[in-house]
């Protein structure tokens, strides 16, 4: 097989990591990125009658809240049993199992695109896709990574590290958009205008290192890192790391360094120059 039919092949493998524990994710995982789909939401003043576009929108929770602020709301995400979740929380919304490379809406069809955590360093080709579906002068959000080791909470995503070590180094591949200047280049050269970095608070906060175990066990790294050292091993692990975390009568705390992007797409005299 080719690397570009490896690479076209890649997301219908998502589903295997993303999709595995899809209840757990939904309900212990993505609760806890609640205050990064507010805080964006905020920043883009996501209003009634926006057309919004969630890419790599997992269980749908930041579609859900896009609604209760009167967006008319679509998402994609390759991980069908994540969808199926999204489409249960967010009846009237389109949502979609697909591919961010190939987003299947039409030339300009949102006023506002956004993604948390879903664009990669190793995504690149999504960035221009999302160019195409945004309106001219349409508003995006995306968050990615920040600084994880400096974080106060970089401790909750180490068990990650028990990946194989291949994994492991395109985990940091797949982080470095984060650092200075890369996002910011990469909008730049897909036509994207008014890039700002702006800072995007993240904190996870579980009620028991059982708990937290449990909701970490549901993402897709934690699978690349259960596939080497299997279930039990993480488990024991992430167990281990949040046990020396706790302090008594309060929650399980993790602040991470989030980054994020607001944008503008070109408008139609810039596209058209
Ligand atoms: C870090 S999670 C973020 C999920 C969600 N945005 C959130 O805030 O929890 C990354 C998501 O990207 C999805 N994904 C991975 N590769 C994809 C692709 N090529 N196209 C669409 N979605 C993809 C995964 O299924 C997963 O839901």
């Amino acid at each position: 097989m080719t690397q570009a039919e490896n690479d076209s092949r890649a997301w219908t493998l998502v589903d295997e990591g993303w999709g595995r524990r899809a209840v757990d994710f939904s309900t212990l995982s993505e609760p806890a990125n609640c205050r990064e789909y507010v805080a964006l939401h905020h920043l883009l003043s996501v209003d009634a009658g926006d057309r919004l576009l969630d890419v790599a929108c997992g269980a749908g929770l930041a579609i859900e809240l896009g609604c209760l602020r009167g967006a008319q709301c679509a998402g994609i995400d390759a991980s069908k049993r994540l969808v199926e979740v999204a489409r249960f929380r967010n009846p009237g919304s389109d949502i979609r199992v697909g591919d961010m490379h190939r987003l299947p809406w039409e030339d300009g069809a949102f006023d506002v695109v956004t993604s948390f955590r879903g664009i990669w360093g190793t995504t690149p080709d999504a960035v221009a896709e999302i160019g195409r579906v945004l309106r001219p002068g349409g508003r995006l959000g995306l968050t990615v990574w920040g600084h994880i080791k400096v974080s106060p909470g970089a401790w909750a995503l180490s068990p990650f590290q028990l990946a194989s070590k291949d994994k492991v180094d395109n985990q940091a591949a797949m982080v470095s958009l984060g650092r200075p200047g890369a996002g910011e280049g990469l909008l730049e050269s897909c036509g994207f205008v008014h890039v700002r970095r702006v800072e995007v608070p993240f904190v996870w906060e579980f009620a028991d290192p059982d708990l937290f175990a449990r909701a970490l066990a549901s993402t897709g790294p934690a699978y690349e890192a259960i596939e080497n050292v299997g279930e039990e091993a993480f488990y024991d692990a992430a167990v281990d790391e949040a046990r020396r975390h706790l302090r008594a009568n309060l929650p399980l705390r993790a602040e991470i360094n989030v980054v994020g992007y607001l944008a503008r797409n070109a408008p139609e005299e810039e596209m058209e120059a």
